[in-house]
């Protein structure tokens, strides 16, 4: 309420990007002063129906903070004090990159969306290293991508680097392919690039740790139908963990925006509601392939217990947010874990687990 009411307004009078740095900023603040983590962690919902058990950890809820908030691994600890069931940090690449010149980040309050070409602005893998070596009460997710200045021949080697440096601190690792604002990086999403690039992944991750670490992948909205499903039978293939649907499109329909605001914007990746549909489109398509043997988390225009719910009967195991924690703020993720536990009760599941995967709630385990 607070954030709505007072902080929002203040935070719109700057830049958007601006704006993140600063919330983010008195975050970790509020997080070191004295009973600051206490107070932070009132925003948090805890139920024991929400907890999920998936790609060999527990989830304390299905909620997980979506790559790009957190590219450098700054702020994972103060994060998960919200409720955060996972914290997914990067993208990180290879090597430190400024990213995209600014402005770079365009908030569509009528839409509650975004446009972000940022670009992978990041520090570098081997800068996050250390910060991420530090112990973490929830699972951290990295997410890693390719350095800009590396030419496509040398994309499977930037994302090996970044893998033999992370790979030992992840609760899982994500090869992010499908950022609209990497140069010739969604053609990684190719099967034929993607193959080699997930197996050279997977072989360095067996060369840095002991202990398996599961892999994802996570992909575009804007593939072609054929394409998604291919990537689902590499996922079957390779025996690959999950499948992250989805990062943000290049399209700029159903948006209530004047025509003439959006394209003041430019180029880059849009996200938020508008993404519903085609998300959970994907959502779907993948589910009918790969059926319970790939771990699916879904992302892309999640705002709501509602829309997380609709996600987990369309048998996503886990969701992201990013767009919808900008507009709502700190008590985000704990309202969509305090709704979603309401309706999976209401619906007759004993918890979250029982209800992925049921389409609709007349398909209740006792009715
Ligand atoms: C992103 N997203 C993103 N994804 C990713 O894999 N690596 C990244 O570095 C980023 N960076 C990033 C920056 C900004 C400003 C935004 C808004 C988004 C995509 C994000 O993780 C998510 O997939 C999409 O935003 C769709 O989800 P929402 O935002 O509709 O909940």
């Amino acid at each position: 309420m607070l954030y709505q009411t007072l902080l929002r307004p203040l935070l719109y009078c700057l830049s958007p990007e601006f704006a993140h740095h600063l919330a983010f900023f008195l975050l970790r603040m509020v997080y070191r002063v004295p009973l600051g983590a206490r107070l932070l962690s009132a925003f948090r919902y805890a139920d024991p129906a929400l907890r999920v058990s998936a790609l060999g950890k527990t989830f304390e809820n299905p909620v997980i903070l979506a790559a790009g908030f957190d590219k450098d691994a700054i702020g994972f600890r103060e994060l998960s004090t919200l409720g955060f069931g996972a914290i997914e940090v990067g993208t990180l690449t290879g090597q430190a990159q400024p990213g995209n010149p600014t402005p770079r980040l365009f908030r569509l309050p009528k839409d509650r969306a975004l446009i972000n070409r940022m670009g992978f602005n990041n520090r570098g893998s081997a800068d996050a290293a250390g910060r991420l070596a530090a112990p973490h009460t929830v699972p951290v997710g990295i997410n890693i991508g390719k350095t800009k200045s590396v030419p496509e021949s040398g994309a499977i080697e930037d994302y090996v680097l970044s893998t033999r440096l992370l790979a030992p601190y992840a609760d899982y690792l994500v090869v992010n392919v499908s950022s609209p604002n990497t140069p010739g990086l969604r053609a990684l999403q190719s099967i034929d690039s993607l193959r080699p690039l997930l197996a050279a992944v997977r072989q360095e991750i067996l060369k840095v740790r002991e202990e398996p670490l599961p892999l994802l992948v996570k992909i575009a909205p804007d593939l072609a139908n054929e394409d998604i499903d291919a990537i689902a039978h590499l996922a079957l293939e390779l025996s690959l963990d999950g499948i992250i649907a989805t990062n943000t499109t290049t399209t700029r329909d159903g948006l209530n925006t004047p025509d003439a605001v959006v394209e003041l914007c430019g180029k880059g990746g849009l996200s938020g509601p508008v993404l519903e549909r085609r998300s959970l489109e994907v959502l779907r398509r993948l589910r009918s392939i790969v059926e319970d043997r790939v771990c699916l988390v879904s992302v892309g225009g999640i705002e709501t217990g509602e829309d997380a719910y609709r996600r987990i009967q369309a048998g996503a195991t886990l969701v992201q947010i990013y767009t919808g924690f900008v507009y709502g703020g700190p008590s985000t993720p704990g309202q969509i874990c305090r709704k979603l536990a309401r309706m999976i009760r209401h619906d007759g599941y004993a918890n979250v687990e029982d209800a992925v995967g049921h389409a609709c709630s007349t398909s209740r385990p006792d009715s």
